[in-house]
């Protein structure tokens, strides 16, 4: 080799080259790690789901929804919760199939336009969005307007030990009210829209109480 001693492979100049730009490398990495795991790790940390009471089977009528507030995000106050509309299941107009979380029907107020509240309007047995005019039946399912999807649902369940009826975490549904893991506001399930707008992986996923 050019400028190497008899029997070196590797000069000084070169050796004395990697050296420093091997400390370099492992300086560099010494500040930007730690900041990249702590940027990233929100990322992939998927949020715990607690399981609330909202009151006994009794309290909820299979034709009319009640009001509950919820908590969606524990620890910060009234910013974290929410409102469900919750009624019991009833088999002539829910078609999906049933299991043991949907047994009452809790819906979302948030608008899959843009994410407003919806409210539920009794007389017409709708739930309508005050920002862009979004209209939904009493399923949740969209009758008029510019969302792209029906409410999101809540998982129920029956505490069998207290005799409450307790909401758990929340999923989104297609036209069809097949179940996917919770989607944004505005964006579509059905059809391809599944695989564009793949579900983030801090979303909880389905309970297993
Ligand atoms: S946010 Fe509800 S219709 Fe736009």
């Amino acid at each position: 080799m050019p400028g190497a001693f008899e029997g070196e492979t590797v000069t000084r100049r070169r050796f004395m080259n990697l050296t420093a730009q091997g400390a370099g490398a492992v300086a560099v990495a010494t500040f930007t790690l730690p900041a990249l795991g702590f940027a990233l790790a929100p990322v992939f940390h998927q949020s715990p789901y607690q399981w609330q009471a909202i009151g006994p089977p009794s309290d909820f009528p299979d034709n009319i929804y009640q009001t509950k507030v919820i908590v969606l995000v524990p620890g910060i106050g009234e910013a974290g919760k929410s409102i469900a509309y919750v009624r019991s299941r009833n088999p002539a107009i829910d078609t999906e199939p049933e299991d043991k979380y949907n047994k009452w029907v809790a819906l979302s107020s948030r608008c899959m336009h843009l994410g407003c509240p919806v409210r539920y309007v009794s007389a017409a047995q709708r739930f309508i969005c005050p920002c862009h005019g979004g209209v939904y039946d009493f399923r949740g399912m969209v009758a008029g307007g510019p969302p792209v999807r029906p409410l999101d649902r809540f998982y129920t369940r029956l505490n069998q030990s207290t005799g409450q009826v307790e909401i758990g975490p929340r999923y989104s549904v297609n036209s069809e009210l097949a179940r996917f893991a919770p989607r944004d506001p505005g964006q579509p399930l059905d059809g391809i829209g599944q695989y564009l707008y793949p579900a983030r992986f801090s979303t909880p996923g389905k309970p297993t109480g």
